[in-house]
């Protein structure tokens, strides 16, 4: 997928300074219909989450969530959203999960910019590492939302994916009143097959 700024017609205006997104991410496989994701919430294909026209300002910084096997398609979506990728942190989840290659323990947090957006002060930064138990099925640590407050105080912020709606933010999901729009998606298709490699290519 070739990089390319959304052609958003949303006002600068009604766009945000800070995104921060946690996309549904489809996997290919699922041998058990009770192991796929599509259990806790639909999916979107690839395609579907690089064409979301995300309303980010001319001068913004991304938070994007990737896990290990679909770091690829991340950047991808990092690319087609108009960002530039700069660095990662990692989330240890304190839990042994499943893996072909690893047991699991950990999600990559993505952070890209677009136009000019600086690093947060030097006093704010932080380890790269946040070492927190995990909770239910996906949800990310609250601690890691209040970080990146803390760094950007006062940056327009909009959470994508959201399934909480925090103070300070936009939000915009399907599981959420969003209160912001986010246009693009393709119509959504469930996908749960009963074939295939069993889902423990999710941690890699
Ligand atoms: C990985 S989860 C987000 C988890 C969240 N960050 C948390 O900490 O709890 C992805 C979310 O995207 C939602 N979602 C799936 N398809 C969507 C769509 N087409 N439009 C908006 N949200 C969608 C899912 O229902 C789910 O709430």
């Amino acid at each position: 997928m070739s990089p390319t700024a959304p052609t958003t017609a949303t006002p600068e205006s009604a766009r945000f300074d800070l995104i921060y997104a946690d996309p549904p991410w489809r996997y290919g496989f699922s041998r058990s219909a009770s192991r796929a994701i599509e259990n806790q919430y639909p999916t979107m294909t690839h395609e579907d989450i690089c064409a979301l026209e995300v309303p980010a300002s001319d001068n913004a910084v991304l938070y994007l969530w990737a896990v290990a096997p679909k770091l690829p398609e991340a950047l991808e979506v990092m690319a087609a959203w108009g960002f530039t990728y700069k660095s990662c942190s990692i989330w240890d989840k304190q839990r042994l999960g499943m893996g072909y290659w690893w047991r699991g323990q950990h999600e990559l947090l993505l952070v890209g910019v677009k136009g000019k957006f600086s690093p947060p002060a030097q006093p704010l930064r932080r380890s790269s590492v946040f070492s927190i138990k995990s909770g239910r099925h996906s949800e990310k640590p609250a601690a890691i939302r209040d970080y990146i407050v803390s760094a950007f105080p006062h940056a327009k912020r909009l959470e994508m994916f959201a399934r909480v709606a925090s103070p300070g933010w936009a939000v915009w999901g399907n599981e959420v009143e969003p209160t912001v729009d986010v246009p693009g998606a393709g119509e959504f298709v469930p996908l749960v097959t009963s074939d295939g490699a069993e889902q423990l290519d999710l941690f890699g």
